[in-house]
């Protein structure tokens, strides 16, 4: 994940950003680069330095040729749009302006095309034609601060942002839209960062903006605006030393602020997997897999465990209709048991957050015994699974602390949709505006996380219902019915509410039998082909008592007006990539019945965060 920090103040910040980078080196980054404001005797300008690779290298190049000041940013990044090399490096500049981003902005082609008469574009980043944007709104006459709200209004997508500008040298413009910032609060300075971890030593005193927030630094004064530049004021929290706490940000639990990173953490592993420069899947080369060949895989073994099962089973859908390519899914405890028979042109692929499950590795260790090629989706690249297999495809999650694993989860679809479309492409049943249209969608998630996201106060009042309860019911159809499976895990996991996942289809071959008075049976169905006969299957249950729970989207919800129960609205999204959006409320109503039952939620009775044992 990229980071992002940034100093105003009365003292040099060269050696103090450094710092700030080498404490979000845990987020994974492939370059890094630093802008400042110098002032000497015949002014002010604007200086950068950047590297490709580690901090080390940045570290050379300012000791080559040093740069200070006493405003700042600095950028470590995550190769999004464009190669991980010193040209896309941030921060990027475009006339006066500096900008460092996280995150992804979706529009970014059609904004270069709105500029590319006018302005001279020297990277394939998005990021670059944010600078390009506030600069060129300076240049027809707003102030600084008229020109960075205006470009704010034109982006679309989930990132966060900050910038400096030549000749404004007492301001420091920052906002969040997606991907979290955290403000420190100093004695006549004040700093910004991806999170309270890069501010660890400049400050415990952190504002952590809202979605939508936007602010500007000086060197005694913040101030603040919301979304829609209202002036606003943020609790102050003061953080602990401990990087423990200042890793948990402002949230009250880990599994509370991996859900909340989500939108971040699926931007990052779209970019191992997508090139949204030309809204095209990554070649295998790209992706530097070559022996990911799908033209020449007749069959797919898929294998995982719980959550990462769960994520599995939905890709069984989506390589089965994108790519025609026929799929089979085991539980990795069962797989070398039921002694399936697998012929060499199977590709055998796990999927495991930890890259450490016994049992997952038990099943990769008897595909290996049949002569199988073998590979693995992992959040953790230096796992056992890694080493085993002939090649493992990266997560990029970040680590996920939380027993209950939700950004893995998002990141497994993300990266196995990505796959599913990509042999799709190289088995001939996707054409290039086929690729285009499903990589456009992928690139949508991010922001529609957030939308989703923002269901949260709404969800906490239906958890507390949900808390009364001993047992729950998940439905689902198609792609759903292992979303339905995934939102009862969740639920028993932290909650311990007896909860069972099924096909909607199913509950009438005996289920419905357990249907009574009061009991709760969520419903998860956007607007789709299966979305009737998800309705009647709910109306079945709510005919007997059932309280219901429809997660849908707004036409869903009009279209099932008659429906009883309580409603969930999604923001609209692409039919496939409806569960990985689907997703965030069923693990917020997990997250919420668990914390008004007293749970511990992050590390719940009875569970391990990787089960190394069989
Ligand atoms: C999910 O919330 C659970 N913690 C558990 O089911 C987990 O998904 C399973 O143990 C697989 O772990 P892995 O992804 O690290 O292989």
């Amino acid at each position: 994940m990229c980071g992002i920090i940034g100093i105003i103040g009365d003292k040099p910040v060269t050696q103090r950003l450094l710092g700030g980078l080498k404490r979000l080196e845990y987020r994974g980054y492939d370059s890094a680069g630093i802008a400042v404001i110098e002032t000497d005797a015949t002014g002010a300008k604007l200086s950068r330095r950047r590297a490709e690779g580690k901090i080390h290298n940045l570290e050379e190049r300012l000791k080559q040729s040093p740069v200070d000041g006493i405003l700042g940013i600095a950028h470590t990044r995550w190769a999004t749009h464009g190669q991980a090399n010193e040209t896309n490096a941030h921060p990027h500049f475009a006339g006066r302006v500096a900008v460092v981003h996280n995150g992804i902005i979706e529009n970014f082609m059609a904004l270069r095309a709105e500029l590319q008469e006018k302005r001279e574009f020297v990277t394939q980043t998005d990021t670059e034609v944010v600078a390009h944007l506030i600069d060129d709104a300076m240049k027809s006459g707003l102030s600084a601060q008229e020109a960075f709200t205006k470009t704010l209004k034109r982006l679309e997508g989930a990132f966060a942002i900050c910038v400096i500008i030549d000749g404004i040298d007492e301001h420091l413009f920052v906002a969040r839209r997606g991907s979290p910032l955290a403000i420190g609060i100093g004695e006549g300075e004040n700093f910004v960062g991806s999170d309270a971890i890069a501010l660890n030593t400049l400050s415990n005193d952190i504002i952590y903006l809202e979605e939508g927030d936007w602010a500007v630094l000086k060197t005694d004064n913040i101030q603040i605006f919301n979304a829609d530049d209202k002036p606003v004021t943020r609790e102050t929290v003061r953080v602990s030393g401990s990087m423990a706490a200042a890793e948990k940000g402002n949230y009250r639990h880990f599994m509370l602020k991996e859900i909340n990173e989500q939108a971040e953490t699926v931007s990052h592993t779209l970019t191992h997997y997508v090139d949204a420069f030309h809204m095209r899947v990554k070649s295998p080369e790209q992706l530097q897999v070559p022996e990911l060949d799908f033209s020449a895989v007749q069959r797919l073994s898929l294998m995982a465990c719980g959550t990462a099962f769960y994520a599995a089973s939905v890709a069984k859908y989506w390589f089965e209709q994108l790519a025609k390519l026929p799929v089979d899914l085991d539980i990795a405890s069962e797989l070398r048991y039921r002694q399936p028979v697998l012929a060499k042109d199977t590709l055998a692929l796990a999927v495991s957050q930890s890259g450490e499950t016994a049992d997952t590795l038990a099943a990769l260790r008897h595909c290996q015994k049949l002569g199988l090629k073998t590979a693995a989706l992992i959040n953790v690249s230096t796992s056992t699974m890694a080493r085993i297999v002939d090649f493992s495809l990266p997560l990029n999650a970040g680590p996920e602390i939380g027993v209950a694993s939700t950004k893995a989860f998002t990141s497994q679809l993300t990266a196995l949709l990505a796959l599913a479309i990509s042999a799709g492409v190289q088995r001939g049943h996707i054409s290039p505006k086929a690729e285009h249209e499903l990589v456009t969608a992928l690139t949508q998630v991010p922001r529609q996380i957030t939308q989703a996201l923002a269901l949260e106060p709404q969800i906490e009042e239906l958890a507390l219902e949900l808390s009364k309860s001993r047992n729950a019911f998940y439905l689902g159809r198609g792609v759903h019915y292992p979303l339905a499976m995934e939102g009862a895990l969740k639920l028993k996991e932290i909650s311990y509410i007896q909860a069972e996942g099924y096909a909607a289809g199913e509950l009438k071959h005996g289920p419905i039998a357990l249907i009574e008075e009061g009991i709760p049976v969520i419903g998860i169905a956007p607007l789709d082909a299966l979305f009737d006969k998800t309705i009647s299957n709910l109306e079945e249950v709510a005919t007997r008592g059932a309280k219901i729970l429809l997660i849908t989207d707004a036409q869903g919800a009009k279209k099932a007006e008659n429906l009883k129960g309580e409603r969930l609205i999604c923001p609209p999204t692409h039919l496939h990539t409806a569960p990985i959006i689907y997703a965030i409320p069923i693990q917020l109503l997990a997250y919420h019945t668990a914390i008004h039952l007293g749970t511990d939620v992050d590390q719940p009775r009875n569970l391990a965060k990787s089960v190394t044992v069989e």
